[in-house]
């Protein structure tokens, strides 16, 4: 982003200032100014704290602390950064910026030095406007930029994350490169993260003005979420390259909305996307299960790799996507990745990911830390929400490494994605496959599948003397559900046993039993749902979504009309209810909540199965409620799906009112 003499001279400041990192040797001849060369990694408070009373000198000083201690200092995380809130509300005599005294008794300066006395660096936010985000926050940039700047020099910031609220309709390139040219004029080498949430599409123009740019809304700690935001990135990938990358916004690992498989997910599609990997947890209170996916260093070698292009999406089919990330050693990273709620087998091919020919390919799992052999072909079957990760390369000593076997379980659901529903009373199909990738056949193969005291009985071969590349033990098995099963969740087990190498390859197959459906017509605001996935806070009953927690909302309002009856979502999301086949319609008066003054587009769509049957189109704060009917009739699964048609969630605060559902 700077220009050659500012690289220079930026090389000098830091010499200067004796920090441990200066820009390399190079950065004259490198890409802008040197800086952001790989996706930057460290810690942001706001995913843990938001601005909260634990956000203060302790904690910053305690994460710095553990940076060192833990070995994440060692890993790549290097980023102390604070987030709003971190200022009194008010500027001072002199128009400065006035640190809260009560979360940084010491000032900021004094909670730099000591980050830097880690052989960390440190970074601070506000806002490209007249105020940041929070009502709690503190006066923006706007018209400010050069004496925030050189305030944020004198604290010795080495990166800024400047944010988008209060802007005033000021154009967003004048609003963020004068913050540039602002920092430029102080002489410190400083990241700069444009936080304008892809609205202005900055892949496009920000190249030269900011390291990094949002490309889409806040992320949540919830699965949707995260997902959503993954799905709107991948796509950009083209924009990003060292010293200018793409962020899908900070880390949520370890926050305890997502499960451990989930938040593996959420690393890993980070990685191969080049993401900046910017923890976002306490990590004074981390477990050790978040430390070894933040920590795992073969998936962050992934998202640092020097030759720093971001992952592509090669394929995505029925909710199973593949990812590929060229490496600087010509190895390829790929990514399995299972969107959907129902197990599912996520193919590729070594031809596919660009490699060149090799009779046989190395394949490291990146989470197991375990070797491969493959002939070609590179699959997984992933649990829901689930992913894989592998190095690839054309190795010569492939033969050394074991056959790659995928083994999984799949069973049928009532459309692609779908949960995995069981009926209590009742017999399911289950097939279980074992698939030999590797080039050396495996010997001795065996499949076995029980339940959780259930009888599960085969009806095919469960063994195989030999399979050769590419051939499949395939297992049809009768499962009895017993009677009387509560709703909920039950684990099959499967494994696959082969040689050489003795290997044992355990799996599981969860699945669901519902409850029942709705017997008689119903406010959905009344019937249990199967499930509920939201960007903000949880689904509301017969009331708004207030984002945070159970009940924070308010009476459900669109466009003035009040309403007793409906769900209070946040897009993206979904509800999902169990019909049984026993329903026909539902009905609703759908649009965006007057919480949020003129903010938030949403759409609103009903799917009866695989199929979608109602669409209320792009809905603004502005419209008044849109009644939408849909014919439900004989579905055995009905979603509610809001998204955020296209511009990001902020505000998207989706209600139902009066949602309907009609059963017999
Ligand atoms: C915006 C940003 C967030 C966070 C908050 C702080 O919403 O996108 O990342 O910085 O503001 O108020």
């Amino acid at each position: 982003m700077f220009n050659r003499l500012r690289a220079v001279t930026a090389a000098l400041c830091l010499v200067t200032a004796g920090l441990a990192s200066a820009p390399p040797a190079s950065a004259s001849v490198s890409p802008g100014d040197g800086l952001a060369l790989t996706p930057p990694m460290g810690f942001n408070n706001w995913n843990s704290t938001h601005c909260g009373a634990e956000f203060n000198e302790a904690m910053v000083k305690g994460i710095a602390d553990i940076f060192v201690a833990r070995g994440l200092k060692d890993a790549g995380y290097q980023y102390v950064n604070l987030d709003d809130c971190w200022a009194l509300p008010q500027r001072n005599a002199a128009g400065d910026l006035v640190p809260d005294p009560v979360r940084f008794p010491n000032g900021i300066k004094a909670v730099a030095d000591y980050v830097h006395s880690k052989g960390l660096k440190f970074g601070i936010y506000t806002s490209a406007g007249t105020k940041t985000c929070n009502t709690a926050g503190f006066p923006g940039g706007l018209g400010h930029e050069q004496q925030d700047a050189n305030l944020f020099a004198s604290f010795g910031v080495d990166y800024l994350k400047y944010d988008n609220c209060n802007n005033q309709n000021v154009d967003a390139k004048l609003r963020y490169t004068t913050m540039r040219d602002a920092l430029r004029n102080t002489g410190r080498p400083i990241v700069f993260s444009l936080c304008e949430w892809g609205q202005n599409k900055p892949w496009e123009w920000a190249s030269d003005v900011g390291h990094l740019w949002r490309t889409t809304g806040d992320i949540g700690d919830n699965y949707t979420s995260m997902l959503n935001i993954a799905k709107k990135n991948w796509v950009l990938s083209d924009f990003a390259g060292p010293g200018h990358w793409n962020d899908p916004d900070m880390l949520e690992v370890g926050n305890g909305g997502m499960t451990d498989t989930e938040y593996r997910s959420h690393f890993g599609l980070w990685a191969i996307m080049a993401a900046p990997l910017l923890i976002g947890t306490d990590l004074r209170k981390a477990t050790p299960a978040t430390f070894d996916i933040l920590e795992n260093r073969e998936v962050i070698a992934v998202d640092q790799d020097p030759l720093g292009v971001q992952g592509k999406l090669v394929k995505s089919s029925g909710g199973l996507n593949v990812l590929v990330k060229p490496l600087k050693n010509g190895d390829k990273a790929v990514l399995l990745f299972n969107e959907g709620e129902t197990t599912g087998r996520a193919v590729t091919s070594a031809a596919e990911l660009g490699l060149s020919r090799s009779p046989g390919y190395r394949m490291r799992d990146l989470w197991t830390h375990q070797d491969w052999q493959t002939a070609n072909t590179i699959a997984a079957t992933l649990p829901p929400h689930g992913s894989a990760m592998f190095r690839v390369s054309a190795d010569r000593n492939w033969a050394t490494y074991p056959p790659a076997i995928d083994a999984g379980a799949i069973i049928q659901t009532s459309y692609p994605g779908a949960l995995p529903i069981v009926t209590p009373g009742t017999t399911t199909s289950v097939t279980t496959s074992v698939t030999n990738n590797g080039r050396l056949p495996a010997l001795s193969v065996e499949s076995t599948l029980t339940g959780p005291g259930w009888t599960v009985q085969p009806e095919s071969p469960t063994s195989a003397v030999l399979l050769r590349t590419d051939q499949s033990l395939s297992t049809k098995w009768t499962v009895q559900v017993p009677p009387g099963l509560s709703p909920g969740k039950y684990v099959l087990t499967g494994k696959a046993t082969y040689q050489p190498g003795n290997v044992v390859l355990p799996y599981n197959l969860e699945v669901v039993v519902p409850g029942a459906p709705p017997a008689a017509p119903a406010f959905l605001s009344d019937v249990k749902w199967l499930r509920a996935a939201n960007g903000y806070g949880p689904v509301e009953l017969d009331r708004s979504n207030g984002e945070s927690k159970a009940g924070d909302g308010h009476v459900i309002t669109i466009n003035g009309v009040t309403y007793a009856k409906g769900l209070g979502a946040h897009a993206p999301g979904v509800i999902e209810y169990y019909t049984a086949g026993r329903c026909t319609s539902v009905t609703a008066d759908v649009g965006v909540d007057d919480e949020k003054g003129n903010n938030g587009t949403v759409t609103f769509e009903v799917w009866a199965d695989g199929t979608k049957v109602a669409d209320s189109g792009i809905l603004t704060n502005l419209m008044p409620a849109k009644p939408l009917q849909a014919d439900v009739t004989g579905a055995t699964l009905v979603r509610l799906i809001t998204t955020d048609a296209g511009d990001g969630n902020n505000s998207d605060h989706a209600d139902w009112a009066n949602a309907h559902i009609t059963c017999n």
